[in-house]
């Protein structure tokens, strides 16, 4: 985590931070991969605008109230604080190093900063008349914690109904409590998806939505009363609020609302809120709907994304599927899983892990891709050149047409990871190194080398001179999604002397061509992937 005061790094100018932020986890236990899948796709994209020299502000924290909590915690014999508290400090937090992620906070729905002010969220909307006392009955999936539609239930055994998400069976609730009214804003909501087709991501999921507004929405009914595990109700005692109404604000109460003005002008509203399918309907109908009550701005894009799986079903911890992050983190190390998940994975659609396919991806991209590619330079640099980079001498047609395909690369690249799609500006650089890798084939160098004629040194000169500089920029390019290799690249080429520190190179001007000057000291340093024993995946 960087240090929290400010918005990291300069503003664009208009002193608006780019805020994105990760759904708060749940600490009934520890996070799986499905978990890191959403935190590192948040990660990137806030490194992503960071090394396009914006500030950034990127969120992430735990849900630690509700009955899903306060059950693990009885089960394990303790207070649901003191649970909540374990889980964060052993593996909620520690996780976001295993991953790398950059976060610019965390919060926690137990801190006095959050609970403050959602009592005073939901009080304004009491006193607004937003909120009435009434009855709830119907089902309830506390592995949602979300009141279920009788219609979208499945049927079990003897009678059973069952979460579609977790074919658990729902608890029937009955319920004197107080309800929000979320129906007065069916035409609202439907008029603004209609206005920003941007607002809800991708097609599909916007689809979604809307018909589900289509049909109408009820009032939510946002207290408990049969438990105590959650913030007591401002105006009744006897009531706590509903889970998702007092998590949903966490992405407000960590900006600021109502203790930072400054903070919450430059980061309020959020650019992107990533989640996944499962809690899509909470963030762009619930969430929207709650903002609009209170007179605050939208955030500009929810995005929802598909589900890791495991035998065709979704990845959990409830159905034991979880696979946790460090395992393949200490196979493969952080940069491969965040590389992996998102080349892997169309962002917005399912996929489902398996050893072999991150083998496959690790060895042929990473390892025989971009690390022999960076080890092929760096060796050759040192053995004609004695480790200083030589100056290029004239280019040719093949350097200029590596030259264009990076300027595209970095404008397809950058223009992907705008639209979160991350898998196809992957594929870019990935395709990029290869065109490099297969230039040096092409040039064969090696061979150019036995000639010790002063034409032939010029030209092995710029041979290796366009695949380091072609380094240069897949550095840069890759810095958000592998920062360690990205890093040891950049020192590899001596970068760091000549051009300054990696996280400052302006990604917008990676596509510039000549940057690395000549006379950087070109080391060979340990290979960037190295080879991986065979996984135990016993
Ligand atoms: N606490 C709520 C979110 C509140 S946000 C105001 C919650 N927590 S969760 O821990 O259950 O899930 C958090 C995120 O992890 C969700 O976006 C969910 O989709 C994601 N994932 C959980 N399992 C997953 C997979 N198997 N695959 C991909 N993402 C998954 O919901």
């Amino acid at each position: 985590m960087v240090d929290a005061a400010t918005p990291s790094r300069k503003d664009a100018g208009d002193g608006k931070a780019f805020y994105v932020t990760t759904p708060i986890y749940y600490v009934n236990d520890a996070p799986h991969i499905g978990h890191a899948y959403t935190t590192v796709a948040a990660d990137v994209l806030a490194r992503w605008h960071r090394q396009r020299g914006e500030t950034v502000w990127f969120l992430t924290g735990t849900d630690e109230h509700g009955q899903k909590v306060m059950r693990s915690a009885e089960a394990n014999g303790v207070s649901p604080r003191a649970w909540a508290d374990r889980l964060v400090e052993t593996a909620w937090k520690p996780v976001l190093s295993t991953i790398d992620a950059s976060n610019d906070d965390f919060i926690r729905t137990t801190e006095t900063r959050h609970t403050e002010r959602v009592r005073e969220f939901w009080n304004h909307l009491y006193d607004a008349r937003q909120v009435y006392p009434g009855t709830y009955e119907g089902p309830y999936c506390v592995s949602c914690e979300e009141f279920k539609l009788p219609n979208e239930l499945l049927d079990g055994e003897d009678g059973a109904k069952l979460c579609p998400i977790h074919g658990r069976p729902v608890e029937m609730l009955s319920e004197t409590n107080y309800f929000f009214k979320l129906s007065a804003f069916t035409d609202k909501l439907l008029a603004y998806y209609e206005e920003h087709p941007e607002f809800v991501q991708p097609e599909s999921a916007r689809n979604e939505v809307v018909a589900f507004v289509k049909q109408g929405l009820q009032d939510l009914s946002i207290t408990r009363s049969t438990f105590n595990w959650g913030i007591p109700v401002p105006w009744d005692d006897d009531h706590v609020l509903y889970v998702w109404i007092d998590a949903l604000l966490n992405y407000v109460t960590a900006a600021g609302y109502r203790t930072d003005p400054l903070l919450f002008k430059r980061v309020w509203p959020a650019d992107v809120h990533l989640v996944g399918k499962d809690i899509l309907r909470f963030h762009a109908v619930i969430w929207p709907a709650m903002l609009m009550a209170a007179g605050l701005p939208l955030p500009r894009t929810v995005f929802a994304h598909g589900w890791l799986l495991v035998g065709g079903e979704k990845m959990s911890k409830t159905k034991l599927t979880g696979i946790a992050p460090s395992q393949i983190v200490d196979t493969f190390g952080s940069d491969a899983f965040r590389y992996y998940f998102l080349r892997a994975i169309q962002f917005g659609s399912d996929g489902s892990f398996s050893w072999e396919q991150i083998s496959a991806i690790y060895t042929s991209e990473l390892a025989n891709g971009l690390g022999n590619l960076a080890s092929r330079v760096a060796a050759m640099v040192g053995r004609y050149f004695g480790g200083t980079l030589p100056a290029p001498a004239a280019a040719g047609p093949a350097e200029t047409a590596l030259a264009e395909r990076l300027a595209e690369t970095v404008r397809i690249a950058d223009e992907a990871m705008g639209g979160l799609r991350f898998h196809e500006a992957l594929a870019a650089i990935d395709s990029f190194t290869d065109a490099v890798n297969g230039y040096l084939t092409e040039q064969e160098p090696w061979k150019v080398a036995k000639d010790d004629s002063p034409a032939a040194r010029d030209r092995v000169a710029t041979i290796l001179y366009t695949a380091a500089e072609s380094l240069r920029a897949i550095s840069v390019l890759h810095n958000p999604v592998m920062p360690k290799s990205a890093a040891a690249l950049w020192k590899e080429l001596g970068a760091a002397e000549t051009l300054g520190e990696l996280d400052l190179q302006p990604l917008t001007n990676a596509g510039r061509w000549g940057l690395l000057p000549p006379g950087s000291v070109i080391t060979k340093g340990e290979p960037l992937f190295p080879r991986i024993e065979e996984p135990d995946t016993k």
